[in-house]
């Protein structure tokens, strides 16, 4: 039986729905030496501000029960270096590139940057991080309100054309009013969840074990939160949904597009199973053909429950 991977977000085609979530693959040549990376639905790259920037002081990671926290505060080279130094090499992989894009200080820094990169062909599609929990000094995230985020993102969409994908938080009340503000001002998609706010204390010196204090906390432990935020949005927007949120292997891949997911990224498996990525791309596959479901698009939003 022959089956359908492919999936479409906004104007790009992914041969399958299996992506890199942000932050967690660098900017793919990482990962080089461990898996074929043509095989990839895309790639989403570590968040690009304009400027460099240098992020939070360590310690900057710590593990939880069934997961992790980060407060890496967006480190990156900046937009000159990542478009000299880093594209060339996702360029010639031949698969979408997603590029994730943020702003630190002023929200024109997104119309900048997506007005620039309009012009890079060999970026298809920007996914908006309005949703990094580890800026220090900002209380409110973009994409805790949705009046700010229906401004930033009609702003962005005015100076794009390419695809674009608004990631979400999932420390909000209402997810599904903040994706329909993300709809309403022209997403394309809707990438969720960021990760959840929280802390970790070292008992022995009485301080936490990030040195920000706080941070964002992805991994498996998410996961059920993820997964009803993705049901929840599924049911009130009719964008595509990139799902995430602790897939680690194909059953919890599976799980997100069954609760309306059309696409889903892997993350904090990365750090774990470098080869997470082409296992659960194999295993949808054997999946599909178990159940003789012949694509991949009728697994979207089939979850089956009595209302
Ligand atoms: C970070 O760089 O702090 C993580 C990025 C994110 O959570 O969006």
């Amino acid at each position: 039986m022959k089956i359908n991977l492919s999936v479409k977000i906004g104007k790009i085609k992914l041969k399958n729905p299996v992506m890199t979530a942000s932050g967690t693959f660098g900017y793919a040549e990482e990962f080089n030496d461990f898996i074929n990376l043509k095989r990839l639905g895309a790639i989403v790259t570590k968040t690009v501000t304009l400027k460099p920037h240098i992020g939070n002081l360590p310690a900057r990671t710590c593990e939880t029960p069934s997961g992790m926290l980060n407060s890496i505060g967006l480190e990156n080279p900046g937009l000159e270096v990542f478009l000299k130094s880093k594209l060339p090499f996702l360029k010639k992989l031949n698969i979408p590139v997603i590029m994730s894009i943020a702003s630190i200080g002023s929200p024109e820094e997104f119309i900048e940057l997506a007005k620039r990169l309009n012009k890079v062909s060999a970026v298809d599609a920007l996914e908006l991080n309005i949703s990094c929990p580890n800026i220090i000094g900002e209380k409110t995230l973009i994409s805790q309100e949705c009046e700010a985020t229906y401004k930033t993102v009609s702003s962005v969409r005015k100076a794009t054309n390419k695809t674009l994908i608004t990631k979400l938080s999932p420390n909000v009340t209402c997810i599904s009013d903040i994706a329909k503000a993300a709809q309403s001002a022209g997403s394309d998609a809707i990438a969720l969840i960021n990760t959840l706010s929280g802390m970790s204390i070292d008992i022995e010196k009485r301080a936490p074990k990030l040195k920000a204090v706080t941070g964002g906390l992805s991994g498996p432990a998410i996961r059920p939160v993820a997964l009803k935020m993705v049901w929840e949005a599924y049911n009130n927007i009719k964008i595509p949904i990139i799902g995430m949120g602790g897939i680690m292997d194909t059953p919890s891949a599976l799980e997100f597009l069954i609760a309306g997911a059309t696409a889903i990224s892997i993350g904090t498996a990365n750090f774990i199973n470098p080869k997470a990525t082409i296992e659960i791309i194999d295993g949808l596959s054997e999946y599909l053909k178990r159940k003789k479901i012949k694509s991949a698009e009728e697994l979207t939003g089939s979850l089956s429950h009595e209302k």
